[in-house]
This record gives C-alpha cells, structure tokens and sequence, in this order.
C-alpha cells in the first residue's frame, strides 16, 4: 500500500470517534515495534519524523525504512514532519515525499505564525501534502496563570478559541495542534494537574460555530509516562525523577472524544526501550549482542503502542475502514 494521506485518515477517524497515533521514530527498532503492534491491531498510522531524528538517523536511512515498513504491511500508513521550524525544512520533507507536515511557529507573535503557516500550506497543497499547524505554547499545566495570564486572555500561553478560528481562515492549514496545559517530554504535571478539557471543549465548538465542521486538533505531548516503566527504569540503574508524571489516559480518552484526532507519543516510546535495554542489560551483564538486548527493548515497544491503540486511541481495528 503506498503513503496515505492524513487528511483520509483524518475524515474516517473523526466519522468514528477514534485518534490516530503519531508515533515518533528514530531508528529500526522503533519502526519495527510500531508498524508490527499497528498490523497486527489493523490500525492505521502516522510515523512521524522531528529534525532530530532527521539529524540522528539520515533523513535517506529513515526514508528507506518507512519505506520498507509501507512494503511489509497492508496497513495505512502516513509519514509526517514533527515540529518542522522552517519553510525551508518543511519543503525539503514535501519534496522527499512526506504525506504530512508540522509547521511549528508557535513562538512567533500570532501574525508570523500566520504568515509563515500559510506559506507553508501554499507549497504543500500544491504537492499533495498535508499541514499541521500550531497556535499557543506547550509549557504545561504549571505555568498557566488562569484568566490573568494563560487562561482566556489573548497574551496567555494556552490556544485561545477566536484566535484558532482566525488562525485556520487565514491559513487553509489542515489541522491545529493546541496548547491546553500539554507539554513535552517525562515530567508534564505537579501533583493532581490535569489537561484543560473544557479549553479543548471550548476550541472545537468555536471552530464548529465559525462554520469550519468537525476541525482536526492535534495533541502533542500525549505520553502518559507509565509508572511502571519508570519504576523498571530505575529498579535497573536508572535515575528517574519521583516527579515523572503524564497525561492520564482518561484525560487523552475525553480529548479523543472531544475531537484532538492526532495524539503524539514519543516520550512513552523512549521509556519502553529503555527499560527493556535496562532490564537486559541488568539480568544479562555479560552480553553485548546488540540483538540480545535491543530485541527485548523492541518487544516492550510493541506492547506499549498495542495497549495505546486498542485501549487509548481505539483505533484499532480501523485500519481499513
Ligand atoms: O516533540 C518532540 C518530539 O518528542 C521529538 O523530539 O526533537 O528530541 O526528536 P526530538
Ligand atoms: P511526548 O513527549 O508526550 O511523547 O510528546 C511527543 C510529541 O508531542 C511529539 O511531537
Ligand atoms: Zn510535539
């Protein structure tokens, strides 16, 4: 099966209440576990690729893997820029042949955000890609000052609903990636925090009210940070913060209902390997085949993007609808 396109697998995944995941990769490992786990669960799929995994990997090597990945299975499969900071990147990922791309000018002032997202779709849609743009800042649930700073005033950091709708008028993006107290990486919340649903919630009713249909929003930094990974992680010589915390999978099950139909997984993926090459390396300290312990780390991966799609996402079983 060729590249599919994120706007189908948009369309099919809003009809039936399910999120796809964009899951990030970086080597064969990690390609491997997420195309098997996805097969197996007929789920369709978004790779998705960040200019460091570009950096690390070579975009040719990671081009020829996904490649390898679309020709041994039948599901579908999208390939997708994470967080492309320039027009130029961006380009370069079109011309390569990427069905998707993320133009990130989150931390411009609204207006070049604006400017350079639509410069971005311009190119794209004449070539057959597809645009994720994004509006407001992923700095967490900790630094939202409420209705002051970051709750509903135009100079917060969370997306503000108007300005979503005014975003997408002015650029014909495809889809919106929102700031509602996610962020990145291993250690999101303090304490009880959660996401801002009735943010999400007050998003998507604008866009709908402003006549733009059931709009896709993305939602980055979905990694849940299971406890029991850390807790692998560190039983085995890591050294993992007390404080690791993500998102609750009921808040990403409300923000799947809510219509956030592209929810990015990279942390997750990155503790599963670990603690599996942890755990190997642990029980068997005098190996050094790459395979002995890499294959392990491969098989946790596997099983942490089943459980996200079956459970999580519930788009399994979607692949070929
Ligand atoms: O949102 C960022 C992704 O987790 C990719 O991270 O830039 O370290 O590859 P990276
Ligand atoms: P996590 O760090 O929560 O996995 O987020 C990944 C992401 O948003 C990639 O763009
Ligand atoms: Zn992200």
């Amino acid at each position: 099966m060729p590249l599919t396109h994120t706007k189908e697998l948009f369309a099919k995944a809003l009809k039936g209440k399910y999120a796809l995941g964009a899951f990030n990769v970086n080597n064969m490992e990690l390609v491997q576990a997420i195309v098997e786990a996805c097969e197996e669960e007929k789920a369709p799929l978004i790779l998705q690729i960040s200019k460091g995994a570009r950096q690390y990997a070579n975009p040719v090597y990671l081009k020829k893997l996904i490649e390898a990945a679309v020709s041994v299975s039948n599901i579908p499969i999208a390939v997708h820029l994470d967080h492309g900071d320039t027009f130029e990147l961006c380009k370069q990922c079109i011309d390569e042949g990427f069905t998707s791309v993320m133009i990130d000018g989150s931390h411009l002032p609204f207006d070049k955000n604006a400017e350079l997202c639509k410069r971005v779709v311009d190119y794209a849609h004449k070539h057959n890609c597809v645009v994720e743009g994004e509006l407001g800042q992923l700095v967490g649930a900790q630094h939202d000052d409420g209705e002051e700073g970051g709750g509903y005033s135009k100079g917060g950091v969370y997306t503000h609903p108007d300005e979503a709708v005014e975003f997408v008028k002015q650029t014909n993006v495809d889809s919106l990636a929102v700031a509602i107290g996610n962020s990145h990486g291993a250690y999101k919340f303090k304490g009880t925090q959660h996401l801002n649903l009735e943010r999400l919630k007050a998003i998507k009713k604008a866009l709908l009210d402003a006549g733009l249909g059931d709009y896709p929003l993305v939602l980055h930094g979905a990694s849940s940070v299971p406890k029991a990974l850390v807790q692998e992680i560190n039983q085995y010589g890591g050294k993992l913060g007390e404080d690791a915390a993500g998102v609750p999978e009921a808040d990403i099950e409300i923000a799947r209902r809510t219509g956030c139909t592209k929810v990015n997984i990279d942390t997750d993926l990155r503790l599963a390997l670990t603690a599996g090459i942890r755990k190997a390396f642990a029980e068997n300290p005098k190996e050094f085949d790459p395979r002995k312990y890499l294959g392990p780390a491969r098989a946790k991966v596997k099983d942490l993007v089943r459980h996200k799609v079956k459970n999580v996402l519930c788009c399994a079983g979607h692949a070929f609808d």
